[in-house]
Parts: structure tokens; C-alpha cells; sequence
């Protein structure tokens, strides 16, 4: 049984059809790319299921629950976390209470004026040490440079040991070295059992890190199946050359 499902999930804006009518299911232990030309809806997929944009019909599956609509405060307790194509950090706090804020649950008031335990200084310098920012540790967030602001936006995710990530556009713009930290990231946590969904443009990545592939163009799922599977359909050689 898959962790996280949708079952016919529409999202329009005025005439588009963003998301339309999409069947997807994301299972633990798997890594489940999610592909298709710009436009064609995958951001909108995860806004919808994160419940920052109010779904227009359809249905979300998490784990044996169904629901009509998804509140975004409610997503952290389904199991559900995700990062943003740019990423979101809270700017003028340091990298380790970026962390500590997302460790102890607390707000940001409490992560700077409250005694850490050891317990929590050490999970977080543990996640810092495997993204590389260790060295960052005391900086502002807003003084990372772009490939850093990545890293700390995916240990934060991670810090908050989910069933399911769903991580839109991780890799976009980054240095080969990054990519590789991020890569094992991930990969670590399919090996945890957690379901990870991952947007990505670059098929290499795709290839060597997707166990399952779906294909979105204009809304709607084009083609499923294993990634060397899915990048051979004529429909999705169609969707790429197309734009
Ligand atoms: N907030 C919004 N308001 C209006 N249209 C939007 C909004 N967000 C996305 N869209 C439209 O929905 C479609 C899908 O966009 P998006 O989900 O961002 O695609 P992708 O992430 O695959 O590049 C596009 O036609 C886009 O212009
Ligand atoms: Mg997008």
C-alpha cells in the first residue's frame, strides 16, 4: 500500500487545468521522480498535496485516511514534509537555529532563548556535519550563498523525520559536489523506508536515483513506469520536443 496517494486531484487556476484529474502513489523505500516540461504541473502537484493551494476535487490518500482537502497545518502530523523550488529558511537566525528551530518543534522564540539539550545540539550538528555546514554553523541564513540555502533547506527537511519528502527541484543549479551530498541524502532516506518524491529536469539524475517515474504534461500523467521505460514513450519525446 502505497504511503501517500491521489486519486483524480484537480487544481485550476481560472481556465488551467494545473493538475488534472492525477492518479500518483509514492511508496516507502522507493525514490519517485516526478518529470515533465515546465508548466506542466509538478509544483502545483506538491502545493496541492501540502495543502498550500486548496484542491479543487479529487482525493489524497495518507496512509489508510481520505481527504476532500489537505490543511497545511495538518501536513507535518500526516507524516508529510517538503522543500520549495527556492528555498524557504528563516533568514536572520544561524544556520544551527535554523535546525534547532525544526528539531524542537518549538517556534523561533523558543529555539533562540531556550536551553538546547544536548541531545538536540548533537542531532543538529550531526545533519549540519552530513550537508557540509558545520563550518556555517553561527552565519545568518541570509548569508549563505544559493548552493548553501539549498543544503540547509534540505537538512531542515530532514531534520523533521517524515514518511514522505517531496523535493521540488533539489538539484537545480548546483555544483556537481552538492549534487552527490544531496543524491545520498536521499538515498538514505528510500533506505530508511521513507517514500521520497523528487522533481527533477536532469534525466541522468533521474535514471540513477528514481525507482519509478511519472510523467506530467499539461496537468495530466502522459506516461508511468520505470525511468529508462518512461523517457523512451514517443508521447514523452513528444511532450519535451514539443515546448
Ligand atoms: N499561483 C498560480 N496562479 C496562476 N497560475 C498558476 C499558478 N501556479 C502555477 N500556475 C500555472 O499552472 C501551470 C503549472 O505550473 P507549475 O505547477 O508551476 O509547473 P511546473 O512546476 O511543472 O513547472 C502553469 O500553466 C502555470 O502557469
Ligand atoms: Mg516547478
Amino acid at each position: 500500500m502505497p504511503i501517500l496517494s491521489t486519486q483524480k486531484l484537480v487544481k485550476s487556476f481560472g481556465g488551467v487545468h494545473a493538475v488534472d484529474h492525477v492518479d500518483l502513489a509514492f511508496h516507502g523505500g522507493k525514490i519517485t521522480a516526478l518529470v515533465g516540461p515546465n508548466g506542466s504541473g509538478k509544483t502545483t502537484f506538491i502545493n496541492t498535496v501540502t495543502g498550500i493551494l486548496p484542491m479543487d476535487g479529487g482525493e489524497i490518500h495518507v496512509g489508510g485516511v481520505v481527504m476532500r482537502r489537505m490543511n497545511p497545518a495538518d501536513v507535518a502530523a500526516y507524516g508529510i514534509t517538503r522543500t520549495f523550488q527556492n528555498a524557504r529558511l528563516i533568514q536572520q537566525i544561524s544556520v544551527l537555529d535554523n535546525i534547532l528551530v525544526v528539531l524542537t518543534e518549538r517556534n523561533v522564540w523558543g529555539a533562540l532563548f531556550e536551553r538546547h539539550t544536548a541531545l538536540h545540539l548533537e542531532k543538529a550538528g550531526n545533519i549540519l556535519k552530513k550537508v557540509g555546514l558545520w563550518e556555517k554553523r553561527n552565519e545568518n541564513a541570509e548569508n549563505l550563498s544559493y548552493g548553501q540555502r539549498k543544503l540547509l533547506e534540505i537538512a531542515r527537511a530532514v531534520s523533521m523525520r517524515a514518511n514522505i519528502y517531496l523535493f521540488d527541484e533539489p538539484f537545480a543549479g548546483l555544483f556537481p559536489e552538492t549534487i552527490e551530498v544531496i543524491s545520498d541524502i536521499l538515498r538514505t532516506l528510500r533506505d530508511k523506508a521513507a517514500s521520497v518524491v523528487l522533481v527533477e529536469h536532469n534525466m541522468n539524475l533521474v535514471r540513477e536515483l528514481a525507482d519509478y517515474c511519472y510523467v506530467l504534461d499539461g496537468g495530466k500523467v502522459i506516461a508511468e513506469g520505470t525511468p529508462d521505460y518512461v523517457l523512451k514513450q514517443p508521447q514523452v519525446i513528444e511532450a519535451y520536443l514539443g515546448k
